[in-house]
Formats: C-alpha cells, sequence, structure tokens
C-alpha cells in the first residue's frame, strides 16, 4: 500500500527547495490549511444552518453583493494569519485597503499574501463548488504593517499561490514554484493528504470554459475563437466541449486536470475584464505555468503584469498550451491590442 503523506509532512519534507527562510513559509502554509478546514466545516453545513446562507445585506469593494460566507471566509483566513510571525499583511477581495497586521510579532513577518476568501459567491447558495484563492509574497518593505507597496509586485515574485476548492471532496492546491501538488481532506480525521502529486495539464484540451451569455459584448477575437471551438473537424478532436460552472476555482481545477481553456475577456460592460490580478489571475497564472500551461491576457503573460491597484482586473485566457495559443493568435488578428 502506498505511503499517506499529510500536507504538513509534504511541506516540511519540500521545504529545502525555499529561497528564502524555511520554517516561515511552511508555517504559513500550514496556516492556511487550518483556516480552510475551518472554512470547509462551515461551507459543508451551509444548508442546515440559517444564519449562514444568503446576503449579508452590504456590498464589498467592487460593488458585489458580499455573502454571509464571503464574510465569514475572510475573517476566518485573517484570523489564521494575524499574529503568528509569518505575514505583516493582507490584501483581501473583500476589503478595500491593505489589512495591516500591526501588533505582536507580525510587523516583524517577512511576507504579504492576497486573498480571494470565498470564490464563487453566486453558487454558495446552490450548492455548488466554490474556492479560496492565495497568493503569497515576500515583503519588499523593510518593516513596521504591511504597505501598499508591498503588493505592488508583479505575479513572477510570487514565492507560493494556490487554492481551495470545496468540491465534492475539498482539496488544497499548490505552489512553491516547483511543480504543482494536491491534497485532498480527508474529513474524518480533518487532515490533508497528498492525492495528486505533480499535477501536469495536458497540452492539448477538449474543453472551453466561458460565459458564453456575454457572446455580443466579446472581442470578435474571442468571438472567432469560440467559432473555431464550434467546428467539426476530427483530426483536432472538435467540436470541443463546454463546460462553465462559474466559480473560477473549480472551473480551473477541472480544467487543470482534463485539459482545456478558461476565458474571461473584456467585454462592453468590462472593460478590463472581471477577475481580479492580484488574488485570481496571478495564482491561477503561477499554477499554470507550473503545470506546464499558459497564462495571458489574450496578448501577454499575466505574470509579467505590473499592478498599480490592489483591486484591479484584468482579462484572463489560461490552460492548456496550444489552445491558449490558438486563442491568442485569433485576437492578434481580430482584435489587436489598441
Ligand atoms: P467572486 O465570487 O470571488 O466574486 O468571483 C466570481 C468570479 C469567478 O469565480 C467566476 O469565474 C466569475 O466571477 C463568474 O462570473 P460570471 O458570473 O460573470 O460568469
Ligand atoms: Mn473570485
Ligand atoms: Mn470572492
Amino acid at each position: 500500500m502506498e505511503k499517506l503523506m499529510s500536507l504538513g509532512e509534504f511541506i516540511v519534507d519540500k521545504q529545502d527547495d525555499f529561497k528564502y527562510a524555511k520554517g516561515e513559509l511552511s508555517r504559513l502554509l500550514s496556516a492556511i490549511g487550518l483556516a480552510a478546514r475551518v472554512v470547509n466545516r462551515e461551507v459543508n453545513k451551509a444548508g442546515l444552518m440559517k444564519d449562514i446562507l444568503g446576503d449579508v445585506g452590504g456590498k464589498n469593494v467592487q460593488g458585489e453583493t458580499q455573502k454571509k460566507l464571503d464574510v465569514y471566509a475572510d475573517e476566518e483566513f485573517i484570523r489564521a494569519l494575524k499574529d503568528r510571525g509569518e505575514v505583516c499583511g493582507l490584501a483581501s477581495e473583500e476589503k478595500e485597503g491593505v489589512i495591516e497586521f500591526k501588533s505582536g510579532y507580525a510587523v516583524d513577518g517577512q511576507y504579504v499574501v492576497a486573498i480571494d476568501p470565498l470564490d464563487g459567491s453566486s453558487n454558495i447558495d446552490v450548492n455548488v463548488s466554490i474556492g479560496t484563492i492565495f497568493s503569497i509574497y515576500r515583503r519588499t518593505s523593510e518593516s513596521g504593517p504591511a504597505t501598499f507597496d508591498d503588493f505592488m509586485q508583479k505575479g513572477t515574485e510570487q514565492v507560493a499561490a494556490g487554492y481551495v476548492i470545496y468540491g465534492s471532496s475539498t482539496m488544497l492546491v499548490y505552489t512553491t514554484g516547483n511543480g504543482v501538488n494536491g491534497f485532498t481532506l480527508d474529513p474524518s480525521i480533518g487532515a490533508f493528504f497528498l492525492s495528486h502529486p505533480d499535477m501536469t495539464i495536458p497540452k492539448d484540451g477538449k474543453i472551453y470554459s466561458i460565459n458564453e451569455g456575454n457572446y455580443v459584448h466579446f472581442p470578435t477575437g474571442v468571438k472567432q475563437y469560440l467559432k473555431y471551438c464550434q467546428v467539426e473537424d476530427a483530426p483536432t478532436n472538435r467540436p470541443y466541449t463546454s463546460r462553465y460552472i462559474g466559480s473560477a476555482v473549480a472551473d480551473f481545477h477541472r480544467n487543470l486536470i482534463k485539459g482545456g481553456i478558461y476565458i474571461y475577456p473584456t467585454t462592453t460592460a468590462s472593460p478590463n475584464g472581471k477577475l481580479r490580478l492580484l488574488y485570481e489571475a496571478n495564482p491561477f497564472a503561477f499554477l499554470m505555468e507550473q503545470a506546464g500551461g499558459l497564462a495571458t491576457d489574450g496578448f501577454g503573460r499575466i505574470l509579467e503584469i505590473q499592478p498599480t491597484s490592489l483591486h484591479q482586473r484584468t482579462p484572463l485566457f489560461i490552460g492548456s498550451e496550444n489552445m491558449v495559443k490558438k486563442a491568442m493568435s485569433l485576437m492578434e488578428e481580430h482584435s489587436p491590442r489598441s
């Protein structure tokens, strides 16, 4: 029988690959695993708890309706990472500015974390997979609580990134720049175990994932790519199949395993796309490149984009190498960047 490897054991085993102080990043990743288990507990019983489903009644900084679970997950991740000595601050989808950790050991923390505490809000109340996405950087400021500039680093500077998917089973998938590994939660003992070692995405896929309801507002290059996906062509396995959950984490996870492309382009309503660079596109891009795929904004690498604000958005074309390249070539041909 194969040896069971827990997330904690794996992190410690691999910490020699880390560029910086080993123990710190290990402890930080373990803290994320802990918060994920706490959030998982609430997500799992959401249907039973009248006070857990539904809207808070307010809007977040993006003007989006906040669900109770959005707020709960935000609080749990902040609680898990605060005052531990590894993290000096957070950027969260649910908070407008930098969350500065001011007290105790936190001010000496060498890391900052950008987080989407609960991804897929529209799926919370209907028992469909949701997730958490995180991105970890070394701070660039010397000391004290995290600053805005600590977060204005390109995605290439990420030291770790990952997501948790609360699905038919709960998984934590992460990279520290040496491949991608996935862990599945055994709910009976409350521990994550390595279940998907060294995840790689097929170079070609058959799945395309996009909110086609926005079709009329897509750039011509995207419309042309959709036409390409839907044409009959046996040698290239077309027509492809369309799959879209509307939880980016779940769409990403499926395509990573099976091969595919996820596109959230610019639309006339969202001229910069919908997804957020710091806590959605960048961590996905780091993971995708580590798994052998590509992540672009339709023209260039996501990881090379210089951020200028915490909640900035970007178009995203991400997935199997040959599919992303094809979509990019049609963008270049029909909707060149102005
Ligand atoms: P969040 O719930 O964190 O705000 O993210 C929602 C995002 C992403 O998860 C998903 O892929 C996308 O919004 C879906 O958008 P549409 O409903 O416009 O397709
Ligand atoms: Mn999200
Ligand atoms: Mn969210």
